[in-house]
C-alpha cells in the first residue's frame, strides 16, 4: 500500500481517497477491463446519496430510485430522443454526463469519467460504472457541494453571462407558421399586459423543415420582422435540426458534399436516415472544418436579425421506430483528425453542434452575447448553450419530476434549463398550468411551449382567475432580474447553478439530502412549489438558519418540518435570513433586508449594459446586526454607471422606527425609506 496525496493506492489499484483529517471519502475497487470496455466501482456507504449524470428523469438522489424489479435502476450515458412524450422515470435522456456527486456522513465528492463512450450507471452497495469503450480516464475531487461545482466547472468551463433578457420570459409552441402569427401572439402579449422577452419559432417556419431556412413566403420582410419585435422588446429565436435534407436540390447538402464533411458508414457511403425533412445526411461536428462549415451557415439570419437559435433533435434523433433512433455506431468520425466511430462520437454530438454554433454567434455578432438552446450536449454544455428538459408528459407527476431533472442538470454543471411550462405533450388543466407556471418563474430558463398536436398554450389561455396571477408571477420574476442576473455572474465566475437542491445550504444537515420538491434559488430563496393536484398547503423542510415568508414576513425556524399555505395565487417562497433581495420596477432598485438574526451578512449585486462585453460593476453590501437594529453599508465597484434612478431599502422582520443614511435622519414611510445612493445607513428597529 502506498500513500499519495489525500489517500492511498493498493498494489491491485484500489484506491482509497481521504479528507484532511485522514478520513476516507471513497474507497474504490481495482478498475475491471472486458472486452472494448471496463468496469469501475466504488463501494458506497449505506447512508450514501447519489446525485448527477446530467438529465435525468428520475429521483433527486439518484440511488433511491427502482426499476420494476426492485433493482437499482440503471443509468445509462447515451443521449437519447425521448421522442414525442416521455414519463417521469425515463432513461436515458437526451443530455447524459458521466459525472456525479456523492454525499454521506463524512463528506461529499465528485467524480467525473472523461469519456464519452455508451455507459451503464448503477448505485446499489457499490457505485459502478461499466463503460463499454474508451480509457478509463476520470477526475476526483472532494469537497463541499460549493467547491465541487467550483472545481468541476474550472475543469469543464463555466457558463458565460447570458444576454439579460434571456432571463426573462419566452413564449414557444410547435405551431408558429406565418408572420403573422407571430406579431398577433406577440401583441397579445401586450394587449394582456404581459412581459415578454422572446419568441421560438419551431419548425414550422422553415421551408420543408430544412436547417437555415425561414420561409419567405410566410415570412416576407424577416429584417424588418425581427426589427418591429425588438421594438416591442421581443427576441427571435430561430430553432435548427443537425439532419440535412439529402437532395442536389439542397444547397447545404452540395457544400457539405464538397468538404466531405457528412458522416459515413465504413464502405464509405453516406450515413442516410429520416428526420424531419425527409431523408437526411449528418455533419461531422467532430470535424473542425465542418464546424467552421457550420459557423457559417448562421450568419445571414444574424444579419437579418435573428437572435437565438434553438438546436433540437441533436443527440442526433432520426425517426427509427425501434432500437436506437440514432446513427449506426459503426457510423466513422472525424475526431479532429484521429478517427473513431459513433460508439464514441454520439454523446458529444449536440455539444460540439453547439461550440459551432456559439463560435459563430460570437464571431459573426462579436457585440453581443450568443443565446442558444441545445437538446442534447455532455460535459462542458454550459459553456455554449441553454438547455430545456424536451418532452414531458403534461401530468403532476411530471411538473414534480422537473425539479429533480433541473437541480440534477444543475449539479451536473449545466445552470441554464427548464421546462415546456405545462408539459410539452398532452392539455394541462388550468390548475396544472398555474402550478407549473409559478414553479418555472424561479427557473433559469423561462419557457412555455408544447407540441403541434395540443390547444394552443399561452398564459392567458385559460382566463381568469389563472390570468392575474400568471400575470402576477411573471411580473415578479421581472423585479427580480437584478438577483437573477447577480446568479448568472456568479455562475461564469464560481460555476454554482442559480437553482439548488436544499442540502447547498447544509450538506451535513441528512434530512436535507432527499428532498425533491423544493429548491433553492440562490442562498436566498427557498421554493415550494405545489405539485399535487388541489394542493392549498405543503410541507417542507426548513435548511438551518431564520427563514422569512416572502409573502407576509413570517417568520419560520429552519432545521425542522413546517407546513404553508398555498393558495391557487401563491406557492410557498421563504427567504433567508441575513439576506438583502435586489429587486427592480421602473428603474427603481429595492433592496430587501432580511435582517441576519446575530452577526453580519454579505450579498453582491452584478451589473452591466445587459448585453455586450463592456464595464460591469459590483454593489457590496454589508449588513450588521446590531443590538437596537441594523447597520447597512455599501461599497461600489467597477466603472458602469449604476443602473437605477432611484433607490428604496424595505426592512423585513423588524419594525422600523428611526433611519440615518449617511449620518443624515431620514423619514421613514413604514417599513420603507427612499435613499440615494450611500455609504452607511443605520437602522433602528425592534
Ligand atoms: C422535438 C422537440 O423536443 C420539441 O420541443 C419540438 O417542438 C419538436 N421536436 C418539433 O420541432
Amino acid at each position: 500500500m502506498e500513500q499519495i496525496n489525500d489517500g492511498y493506492i493498493e498494489v491491485d489499484g484500489s484506491l482509497k481517497f481521504c479528507d484532511r483529517s485522514g478520513q476516507i471519502i471513497r474507497e474504490e475497487l481495482p478498475p475491471q477491463s472486458k472486452n472494448q470496455g471496463w468496469i469501475h466501482q466504488a463501494q458506497l456507504r449505506p447512508e450514501e446519496r447519489i446525485y448527477g449524470l446530467g438529465e435525468r428523469a428520475s429521483s433527486l438522489n439518484l440511488r433511491a430510485a427502482k426499476d420494476e424489479q426492485q433493482q437499482s435502476k440503471i443509468y445509462r450515458i447515451w443521449n437519447y430522443d425521448a421522442a414525442g412524450m416521455y414519463p417521469p422515470g425515463s432513461d436515458p435522456m437526451y443530455l447524459c454526463i458521466p459525472v456525479y456527486l456523492g454525499l454521506h456522513s463524512v463528506g461529499s465528492y465528485l467524480i467525473f469519467y472523461e469519456n464519452s463512450f455508451d455507459a451503464n450507471f448503477t448505485f446499489a452497495e457499490t457505485a459502478t460504472a461499466d463503460f463499454t469503450g474508451g480509457s478509463l480516464r476520470y477526475y476526483f475531487t472532494s469537497g463541499s457541494p460549493r467547491q465541487l461545482l467550483e472545481r468541476y466547472t474550472e475543469l469543464t468551463g463555466r457558463a458565460p453571462l447570458p444576454p439579460r433578457w434571456a432571463l426573462g420570459y419566452h413564449q414557444s409552441k410547435w405551431g408558429y407558421r406565418t408572420e403573422s402569427a407571430v406579431r398577433e401572439e406577440a401583441r397579445a402579449f401586450q394587449h394582456q399586459k404581459l412581459p415578454l422577452s422572446a419568441i421560438h419559432l419551431d419548425i414550422d417556419c422553415q421551408v420543408g423543415y430544412r436547417a437555415f431556412t425561414i420561409d419567405p413566403e410566410r415570412f416576407p420582410k424577416l429584417a424588418s420582422f425581427t426589427q418591429e419585435l425588438a421594438v416591442l422588446g421581443v427576441q427571435f429565436i430561430a430553432i435548427l435540426n443537425p439532419g440535412i435534407k439529402y437532395s442536389r436540390h439542397s444547397n447545404l447538402f452540395l457544400e457539405g458534399q464538397i468538404l466531405d464533411g457528412f458522416c459515413k458508414l465504413p464502405n464509405g457511403k453516406l450515413v442516410v436516415a429520416p428526420v424531419w425533412p425527409g431523408w437526411c445526411v449528418f455533419p461531422d461536428f467532430t470535424n473542425p472544418k465542418v464546424r467552421s462549415w457550420w459557423s457559417r451557415q448562421y450568419a445571414y439570419l444574424l444579419d437579418v436579425g435573428v437572435a437565438g437559435f434553438w438546436h433540437d433533435m441533436n443527440e442526433p434523433a432520426a425517426f427509427i421506430t425501434s432500437g436506437d433512433r440514432s446513427l449506426p455506431k459503426v457510423t466513422q468520425h472525424f475526431m479532429e483528425g484521429r478517427g473513431g466511430d459513433h460508439r464514441e462520437a454520439h454523446n458529444i454530438y449536440g455539444l460540439l453542434q453547439a461550440e459551432a454554433g456559439y463560435e459563430s454567434l460570437r464571431q459573426y455578432r462579436p457585440e453581443k452575447r450568443p443565446f442558444i438552446v441545445s437538446r442534447a450536449g455532455w460535459a462542458g454544455l454550459q459553456r455554449y448553450a441553454w438547455t430545456w428538459t424536451g418532452d414531458i408528459e403534461s401530468s403532476w407527476s411530471a411538473l414534480r419530476q422537473t425539479i429533480s431533472t433541473i437541480v440534477g442538470l444543475g449539479l451536473s454543471g449545466i445552470p441554464y434549463s427548464g421546462p415546456d411550462i405545462g408539459g410539452f405533450q398532452g392539455n394541462p388543466s388550468a390548475e396544472l398550468y398555474l402550478r407549473w407556471f409559478q414553479m418555472a418563474s424561479f427557473f433559469t430558463f423561462y419557457r412555455t411551449h408544447s407540441s403541434n398536436n395540443v390547444e394552443h398554450r399561452t398564459p392567458w389561455t385559460y382566463g381568469e382567475p389563472y390570468l392575474s396571477i400568471i400575470r402576477s408571477f411573471m411580473e415578479l420574476r421581472y423585479r427580480l432580474l437584478p438577483y437573477f442576473y447577480t446568479l448568472s455572474w456568479e455562475a461564469a465566475q464560481k460555476g454554482y447553478p442559480p437553482v439548488r437542491p436544499l442540502f447547498w445550504a447544509g450538506s451535513d444537515d441528512t434530512t436535507l439530502w432527499d428532498v425533491e420538491d423544493a429548491f433553492l434559488l440562490g442562498d436566498a430563496l427557498l421554493v415550494c412549489p405545489i405539485v399535487e393536484e388541489g394542493g392549498k398547503s405543503r410541507q417542507v423542510i426548513l435548511p438551518p438558519g431564520r427563514w422569512y415568508s416572502f409573502w407576509d414576513d413570517t417568520v419560520f425556524e429552519g432545521g425542522q418540518q413546517v407546513s404553508l399555505s398555498a393558495p391557487l395565487e401563491s406557492i410557498p417562497v421563504l427567504v433567508k435570513a441575513g439576506s438583502i433581495l435586489p429587486m427592480e420596477e421602473n428603474k427603481q432598485l429595492t433592496l430587501h433586508l432580511y435582517p441576519p438574526t446575530q452577526g453580519k451578512s454579505f450579498t453582491q449585486l452584478y451589473s452591466d449594459a445587459g448585453d455586450g462585453y463592456g464595464a460591469s460593476r459590483l454593489d457590496k453590501f454589508h449588513l450588521l446586526r446590531l443590538a437596537n437594529g441594523l447597520e447597512f453599508t455599501w461599497e461600489e465597484q467597477g466603472d458602469y454607471p449604476f443602473p437605477y434612478t432611484s433607490v428604496q431599502i424595505h426592512l423585513h422582520g423588524l419594525k422600523l422606527q428611526q433611519a440615518w443614511v449617511d449620518d443624515a435622519e431620514v423619514t421613514c414611510q413604514g417599513q420603507q425609506l427612499k435613499c440615494d445612493r450611500f455609504l452607511k445607513i443605520r437602522l433602528q428597529a425592534e
